[in-house]
């Protein structure tokens, strides 16, 4: 058939331009119907602990997304600042994801590590003290306010059923669980075996009589991006 009279017929023209537009997106949606999982697996991701978990409830019902991101982008001015870039990974079992693009604070992806909690505690209540220029708002209520803990076994059933592997061990151990993470001096071995012994445990806030939600909030700042561990590849300053 010429060119030109395909050209030249509008309802023709239509017809063979949505059949390849058609051939187009099926070479690129089918091959996503014969793999499991478009998330390439990772050594090292595990749920969040009771703890952690919380910390996170926390930090969304803070805001603190309005003003920090959780991805870090594959770009060199922002590896060589945050570190290695986000994998889909570390963040598949984020139910919602704190991705984010608002940065009016540094990315948080990997900000575990980087600070000693006395540092993070001093931080949340006036960010002043550490950093004076800073126009992060304080939080001092954090450690007041007691932890609340006697929804975490639904919260942790909730999240199983959107697809967060916890086993009916870990939830019915999280309170135990989560008082041996937050004290970091009793007994912590079931916690080692249910999470790994990689599970940064202290008295994130400093105040041993009681569990706060600042110790939440610190644990959770504290294993951001450090369950995957990058230090074979790209091991850049943070
Ligand atoms: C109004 C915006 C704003 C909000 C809301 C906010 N932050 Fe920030 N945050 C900043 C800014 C700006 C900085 C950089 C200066 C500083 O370190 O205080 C920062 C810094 C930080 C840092 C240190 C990052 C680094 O790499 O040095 C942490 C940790 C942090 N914020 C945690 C939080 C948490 C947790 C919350 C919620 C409870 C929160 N922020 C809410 C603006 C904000």
């Amino acid at each position: 058939m010429q060119h030109s009279t395909i050209e030249k017929s509008i309802p023709l023209m239509s017809i063979l331009t949505l059949v390849l537009v058609a051939i187009g997106g099926i070479v690129e949606i089918v091959p996503l119907f014969y793999i499991k999982s478009t998330i390439e697996k990772v050594e090292g991701m595990r749920p969040y602990t009771p703890l952690e978990l919380k910390g996170r409830d926390l930090y969304i019902r803070e805001g603190c997304y309005n003003c920090h991101s959780q991805m870090i982008r594959p770009f060199r001015d922002e590896t060589e600042r945050y570190g290695h870039y986000s994998l889909a990974a570390e963040s598949m079992y984020d139910h919602p994801f704190q991705w984010g693009s608002k940065r009016t604070g540094p990315d948080l992806a990997r900000i575990g590590g980087k600070y000693s909690n006395e540092w993070h505690k001093a931080h949340m209540l006036k960010p002043q003290h550490v950093v004076p220029e800073s126009v992060m708002p304080a939080y001092p209520w954090l450690q007041e306010n007691v932890l609340k803990t006697d929804d975490i076994e639904k919260r942790m059933q909730v999240l199983s059923m959107v697809g967060v592997p916890y086993s009916a061990e870990q939830i019915a151990n999280a309170k135990q669980d989560l008082a041996a993470q937050a004290s970091g001096s009793s007994d912590a071995s079931g916690l080692n075996k249910r999470y790994g012994n990689k599970v940064p445990k202290a008295d994130f806030d400093g105040q041993p009589d009681k569990i706060t939600e600042l110790d939440a909030l610190v644990a959770y700042l504290q294993m951001l991006g450090t369950l995957v561990d990058f230090s074979g590849q790209q091991a850049k300053a943070r």
